[in-house]
């Protein structure tokens, strides 16, 4: 492969993957351990090992394509980025990261053959929490922080449990190696930007120095469903009435905080969902993300004693449940200047930057150097059918990537 067919392959790569999940929007569903996402995973398998990379699974359905090392020095480097989706999410989002790694690796391969430390993309199995309340369930098991004793009790929208979507998907059946990785040396983890910094400012790269700290919740409301036309409204419990005051509430406390805090509400049922009753049952989710810790939890405590002297007003019965509690996160700063470097010799224009998204890069960044690297989006339209990048701008970050791992896997520690 020529540096100049970059271009060419990393878009038809991204096209290619699309196809498993493809949405009639225009867009992707990749939900985990869905048919789209086997489907996906075991369609890479085979395009590592065509790329000459040695396969393999975990026991959580972690896709690993290595390129091994000449024995001269311990651990590997990981490159790669998650392979599910949001639904209705876009073509780039975790994709491109794994795509680039491949690309990356078979590269380096073609021109400098064996490394002297393995380096392996990995196409991380789950990191949105789109389908089950477990955001970053790919490289939490990598890093050994999953909530595995909670296991039992996670179910998805239509109630088929966690346990039992894993094992149809092949996996948690004692096939395949443990997830949990002690040797890796660095991750990098190249990514869209989700964001319109980087278009705006005609920049192709910003280097991240920092994750933004990110806690979500559900938040059950129970009241009691009755007649629409004989019920007065001084004697409802309308659940949806209280969500519909908790979720305002919270939306303008967070107003008042001001940038950068932001709260999501993006998702809602309500049952029965009968136009003619009172309904007794809502759920619905709470995103909220800020790079300091302390101003994170301060919000956070705000928004549930919100909804709790709501649901008292109201007569309701309220269950508060936090499934993630990520906290802000620097990524490394040997790696960050190092990347600096790269752009300053291939005359890119780069900026450094945070990130308001949540990234695989940030459960790493705990347990292992982690560099987190992205390029441009459209318009900084992401989880969502028109997100792109264009082929120039992919290129350009697969070929940092391509330096990146040239100088930590070929290049002596002296050199
Ligand atoms: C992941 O994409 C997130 O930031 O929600
Ligand atoms: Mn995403
Ligand atoms: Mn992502």
């Amino acid at each position: 492969m020529k540096i100049t067919d970059l271009q060419n392959r990393i878009e038809e790569m991204v096209q290619w993957l699309a196809q498993f999940g493809a949405d009639p929007e225009g867009g992707v569903t990749r939900l985990l351990y869905t048919s789209s996402w086997v489907e996906a995973q075991r369609a890479l398998e085979l395009k590592m090992k065509e790329m000459g990379l040695k396969t393999c699974y975990d026991e959580v359905g972690n896709l690993y394509g290595r390129l091994l090392s000449d024995q001269s020095a311990e651990g590997s480097i990981l490159t790669g980025s998650h392979v599910d989706t949001v639904k209705c999410g876009g073509k780039y989002d975790g994709a491109y990261g794994i795509l680039a790694g491949m690309l990356a690796l078979q590269y380096l391969k073609e021109t400098y053959g064996a490394p002297s430390r393995s380096l392996e993309v990995v196409s991380l199995c789950e990191e949105e929490g789109s389908r089950f309340p477990l955001t970053f369930w790919g490289s939490s098991n990598i890093t050994g922080t999953a909530p595995v004793d909670k296991l039992n009790e996670v179910k998805d929208s239509r109630d088929i449990p966690f346990i039992t979507a894993m094992k149809e998907a092949g996996f948690g059946l004692g096939h395949y190696c443990s997830p949990r990785r002690e040797d890796v040396v660095s991750f990098i983890e190249l990514h869209i930007e989700q964001g319109a910094i980087l278009e705006r400012n005609q920049m192709p790269i910003g280097i991240v120095e920092q994750i933004v700290g990110q806690k979500r919740y559900t938040i059950e409301c129970v009241g009691e469903a009755n007649h629409a036309g004989t019920t007065p409204m001084a004697w409802r419990k309308d659940a949806l009435r209280g969500a519909s005051e908790m979720i305002t509430a919270i939306l303008e406390a967070a107003d008042r905080v001001g940038a950068p805090l932001v709260a999501t509400v993006g998702k809602m049922t309500v049952e029965p969902n009968v136009s003619n009753v009172i309904p007794n049952r809502t759920v619905f989710s709470l995103d909220i993300r800020h790079p300091h810790a302390k101003v994170l939890d301060a919000f956070g405590e705000e928004a549930i004693s919100l909804c709790h002297s709501i649901g008292e007003a109201r007569e309701l019965r309220m269950k508060v449940e936090k499934h993630l509690d990520a906290l802000p996160v620097e990524m490394d700063p040997d790696l960050l200047r190092r990347v600096e470097g790269i752009c300053q010799d291939q005359s890119l224009p780069y900026t450094i930057m945070p990130s308001g998204a949540g990234h695989d890069a940030q459960m790493m960044a705990r347990h292992y150097p982690t560099s987190l690297i992205f390029v441009p989006s459209h318009k900084g339209i992401s989880h969502n059918p028109d997100e792109y990048t264009s082929k120039e701008d992919l290129a350009a970050g697969v070929k940092v990537l391509i330096e990146l791992l040239y100088q930590l896997g070929y290049k002596k520690e002296t050199e």
